[in-house]
């Protein structure tokens, strides 16, 4: 035994698995009412698993939360942080709105059954084509980045005799407390206009009789714990103008261990929403644009151990790895771990979680204390909803995992596992 020993409590499970994850009478995991050993057993590993009323109850949570406090407001789901039809399917039901950032995630969205009138097109760097795309689908709203955005996109409204309304995304040079690969809003950046830029690029678009300016968006980054920089950008927006509307951006964080803690999403929306009652004036249409805190809690990955093995630390090796979680190798980012099969063991060891991919780097979950894992066991990383899916990848010839939704003991495949002949879908030739 590790000191102090750390089986899975109810607490830990409702800190950072699914809604309504439990330990069942087997000692197994189970997620939306299955049972992950035999989730694995039937869809085969690593594999997504969903409890699809945990997505619902989130998408709820924020509804709610907004509609207490403001009259007209849209949600919308970021689309990036889990860019599958079933999720779209499920938020739309719910009444959200939709974030997409190319013409990818705007097939997702509408085959997902987003209204397109309630679509927002955002990027950096969209192309021509992704803008007729949007156009052609009737988009609701353009995000614009740059004069060159500004300057493309009129031309093509122009071309087919309509007005497109829009708004100015600014970046209010502010910066929360993140990983820097995900912080978008200091001064030195890629995204949106600069604050002392953002005048003259909305006096432009205002004297444009092919756009119509509805109002200002701020994404200042992800995964922020803190509450206060989101008010800071408002206030930093807040002497641009007055407009209709504000999309308020996303960006809330989430717990993946046990040891981090997030702000609820009431008290996320209380403090954007109060941030923008106080700053920007009654009477606007506030735009929220959550991706992960929406999703990231919603899923667990499935993996089968393939092995053990000790040197100067203690390895698991699972088969999967940085084609399916890359987000520990990109932002360092931290995972929980816990064996489906004895869900209330008390750990052993501490192990390293590696992955099966050849480079040392892949390593999922670091120093995470595990019950003597062996060959065969069902090993699980909680929170993978968000930028899981979203950010696999096929390294070294890997099919990327199924997702599979889970809800009242009942699981459905809504994205199969990728086959070796999916590897070849693209080749030309012989
Ligand atoms: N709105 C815009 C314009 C965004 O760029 C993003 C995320 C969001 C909303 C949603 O942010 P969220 O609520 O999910 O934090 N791959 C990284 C995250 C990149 C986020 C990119 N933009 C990760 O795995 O942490």
């Amino acid at each position: 035994m590790i000191d102090p020993p750390v089986a899975v409590t109810s607490s830990q499970l409702s800190q950072v698995y699914p809604l309504g994850a439990r330990v069942n009478e087997s000692g197994h995991l189970e997620i939306g009412g299955c049972d992950a050993v035999e989730l694995a057993r039937e869809f085969g590993t690593p594999a997504y698993v969903v409890a699809e009323d945990d997505l619902r109850a989130r998408a709820r949570s924020f509804v709610d939360a907004v509609a207490a406090r403001h009259d007209d407001f849209d949600v919308l789901f970021a689309s990036k942080a889990f860019p599958c039809t079933a999720v779209c399917r499920v938020l739309a039901e719910e009444g959200l709105a939709c974030d997409v950032a190319s013409g990818g995630e705007l097939a997702l969205a509408l085959s997902g059954g987003f209204d397109p009138a309630r679509i927002y097109l955002h990027g950096n760097a969209k192309s021509e084509t992704e803008l007729r795309e949007a156009l052609t689908a009737g988009v609701g709203h353009i995000v614009l980045d740059s004069l060159h955005d500004c300057e493309r996109l009129e031309r093509l409204v122009a071309e087919l005799g309509r007005v497109q309304e829009v708004l100015i995304r600014v970046n209010p040079n502010v910066a929360g407390t993140t990983h820097a690969a995900i912080s978008t809003g200091q001064a030195d950046s890629k995204f949106g206009f600069a604050l002392d830029q953002a005048p003259a690029a909305i006096a432009r678009v205002r004297a444009s009789p092919d756009l119509q300016l509805v109002g200002l968006h701020f994404h200042i980054g992800s995964q922020l714990l803190e509450l206060e920089p989101f008010r800071a950008a408002v206030r930093a927006i807040a002497d641009l103008g007055d407009f209709p509307v504000y999309n308020l951006g996303g960006g809330l964080g989430v717990p993946y261990t046990v040891e981090q803690h997030s702000p609820a999403i009431a008290d996320y929306v209380e403090a954007v929403v109060g941030a923008a009652h106080d700053l920007l004036g009654q009477g606007k249409r506030l735009l929220l644009e959550p991706g992960r805190a929406l999703v990231a809690n919603s899923t667990v990955t499935l993996y089968t151990i393939e092995g053990v093995k000790r040197n100067v630390s203690s390895w698991v090796a699972v088969d999967g790895g940085m084609s399916d979680n890359l987000r520990p190798m990109l932002y360092g980012s931290a995972y929980e771990a816990l064996i489906a099969d004895r869900a209330t063991a008390s750990p052993t060891e501490r192990f390293h979680v590696a992955g099966k991919h050849c480079e040392s780097g892949d390593v999922i979950v670091r120093d995470v204390p595990l019950p003597e894992p062996r060959a065969g066991d069902i090993l699980v990383t909680p929170a993978t909803g968000a930028y899981g899916h979203a950010l696999a990848n096929n390294y070294n010839g890997v099919p990327r995992p199924p997702v599979i939704f889970c809800r009242g003991g009942s699981a459905r495949v809504v994205v199969r596992r990728e086959t070796y002949q999916d590897l070849m879908r693209r080749d030309v030739g012989p």
